[in-house]
């Protein structure tokens, strides 16, 4: 756990951070001067990527809408795209890579914005056939089901020239400590959107589902006094 964190805040980091941080370093492979458009920043999982991606040098492009934009020009956002008004394919070309958190259309929309041979890394759209073998450790039958299930994205992605992976977070001590290190070293700030008693679980599931938190929405098993 993060020296620097109370417990509300550290509870925020596991998944959302480690998801961030596999996605972004191990799958696209940001380095310094990488081009990566994060579409849906200001939530649980954007708020870190946006902060990761910049920790790892990268030119970051998020799109928000006018209640999200303060935040992740904040946590270090270089370029952002109103989404409730503009058209991102208008400003984002060329990426290195993209890190999608929408799926559905703007998944599909966002593999006309890499370069030829950038890569689109999903936690929101449809497994394939590398989430069975790499993420979850299966066999051929998971994999040949997510290739079925992946076709028609994986098709989208080769009319670009583009590669898709969907990503499935996998647990790591190590890598958990070093996300420890970034935020006890002031280079990584979770983002607490509310935090809830256990009573009130059904309202913080309601308010995830209306899908507008900004940053995690953290519920207390036991409350303190
Ligand atoms: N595969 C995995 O291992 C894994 C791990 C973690 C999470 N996930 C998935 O990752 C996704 C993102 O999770 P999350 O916790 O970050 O979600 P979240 O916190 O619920 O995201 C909410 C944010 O999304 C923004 N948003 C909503 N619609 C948008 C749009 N069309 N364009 C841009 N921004 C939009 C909202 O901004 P406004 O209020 O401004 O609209 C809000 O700030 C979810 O589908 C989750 O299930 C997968």
């Amino acid at each position: 756990m993060p020296e620097t964190l109370d417990f509300d805040a550290a509870a925020g980091v596991p998944l959302a951070g480690l998801t961030a941080l596999q996605a972004l370093r191990d799958e696209l492979g940001l380095k310094s001067g990488s081009r990566v458009f994060i579409p849906g920043g200001a939530g649980g999982v954007g708020t870190f990527a946006i902060q990761i991606a910049k920790a790892l040098g990268a030119h970051v492009t998020t799109t928000a809408s006018p209640r999200g934009r303060a935040l992740v020009e904040r946590l270090g956002a270089d370029v952002v795209v109103d989404y409730t008004t503009q058209h991102f394919e208008d400003h984002v070309r060329q990426m290195d890579g993209v890190f999608d958190l929408l799926g559905g259309e703007t998944l599909e929309r966002s593999f006309g914005v890499v370069k030829p041979g950038g890569t689109v890394v999903s936690v929101a759209g449809l497994p394939e056939p590398t989430t069975a073998r790499k993420d979850l450790d299966r066999g051929a039958l998971l994999a040949t089901l997510f290739w079925f299930a992946s076709f028609g994205i994986r098709r989208e992605a080769k009319r670009h020239g583009a590669r898709y992976r969907y990503l499935f977070m996998h647990p790591s001590g190590a890598e958990l400590s070093e996300l420890a290190r970034m935020i006890d070293g002031g280079r990584l700030e979770p983002v607490v959107d509310r935090v809830l008693p256990f009573d009130a679980i059904e309202d913080a599931f309601a308010h995830l589902e209306g899908g507008h938190a900004k940053g995690k929405v953290v519920v207390r098993m036991v409350d303190r006094q």
